[in-house]
């Protein structure tokens, strides 16, 4: 899908956190002719990158900050469940003419509904403490008093971070547990979601919490086995998880704990947009292609 997003051109944007959605989230931004500011926490050579890093307390020059209207924060919460973003420059941004702040979350907020649906209006019930610190970053950034947007994400990925990239760097596991699902999402999807609705925000009604997921949550072995195929190579045999588990890291662990399918129906269905990659299918083909 395109966008002429010609209402956004003459907007200056500060992206905070350039990781894998920041850095997609900038690129096209930047070709639809936005100017975009980055984010990281060492230097590195890019012109339009600064350096912020609130563990060691860098902060970006006043300089910095000049004429930026828009701001996107993908940077996640610090080991106390402090917003970094907030912690180290809420001042600074409250002194800016903001027009909009986007601050990418999680779906972990959710917790665990047992395989059932969830959606926006759903009371954030967190599990881990990963997602009870996130939740407090949401509430950090509702009570800034900044024109700030949630996104609640599911499992990202992309060309050059998917199924793929574990499988070629053998770091798969192939794991089944009966009933588990994931919802995931494109860095396509959630880069042209964050656009669509910044370009059409005077005929939309605005949201404070959104979630960004695709249409198809389903079991990670049904991805696994697509990849597999699309490689032309022969899945190895499923563990059962109950026998995988004492294997897995505390944190690979925690990610079947949950089992929940995240609702798009605000984004896709009340607010009209329409996903570039409605199923694990169809972007997984895509990073297929890419690679
Ligand atoms: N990955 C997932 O599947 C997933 C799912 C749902 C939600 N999320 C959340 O969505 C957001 C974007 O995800 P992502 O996978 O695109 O992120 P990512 O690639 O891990 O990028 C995170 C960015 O935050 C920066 N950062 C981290 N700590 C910082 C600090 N203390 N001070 C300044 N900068 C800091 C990193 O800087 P450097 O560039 O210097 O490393 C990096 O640019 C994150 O908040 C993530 O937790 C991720």
């Amino acid at each position: 899908m395109k966008y002429t997003a010609s209402s956004l051109v003459k907007n200056k944007f500060m992206i905070l956190g350039c990781g894998f959605s920041g850095s997609f989230f900038a690129k096209t931004i930047r070709q639809l002719g936005c100017t975009a500011l980055t984010s990281s926490r060492s230097e590195n050579k890019d012109p339009n990158s600064f350096v912020f890093n609130s563990e060691k307390s860098v902060v970006p020059n006043e300089k910095i900050f000049d004429g930026i209207t828009h701001i996107l924060s993908c940077i996640p919460p610090d080991k106390n469940g402090r917003d970094p973003v907030l912690g180290s420059l809420k001042n600074k941004l409250k002194n800016l003419s903001l027009e909009w702040v986007g601050y990418l979350s999680t779906t972990g907020v959710y917790g665990n509904t047992k395989g059932n649906w969830v959606s926006e209006t759903d009371k954030a019930n967190p599990f881990h403490n990963r997602s009870q610190r996130r939740l407090n970053c949401e509430k950090e950034w509702i009570e800034s008093g900044l024109p700030v947007q949630i996104f609640r994400l599911p499992g990202i990925y992309g060309p050059g971070r998917s199924t793929f990239e574990a499988i070629k760097n053998k770091k798969i596991r192939v794991i089944s547990k009966k009933n588990q699902v994931f919802s995931r999402i494109h860095v396509a999807d959630i880069t042209n979601a964050i656009i669509y609705l910044l370009d059409n925000k005077n005929s939309l009604k605005f949201h404070q919490i959104i979630n960004i997921a695709d249409d198809e949550p389903c079991s990670q072995l049904e991805v696994i086995q697509y990849c597999y195929d699309l490689l032309g190579l022969k899945m190895p045999k499923p563990i059962l998880f109950e026998d995988a588990k004492e294997e897995l890291s505390p944190m690979a662990q925690s990610f079947w704990m949950e089992n929940r399918k995240v609702s798009n129906k605000l984004l896709c269905e009340t607010l009209g947009y329409k996903l570039i990659y409605k199923n694990y299918k169809k972007g997984l083909k895509n990073c297929f292609l890419s690679s």
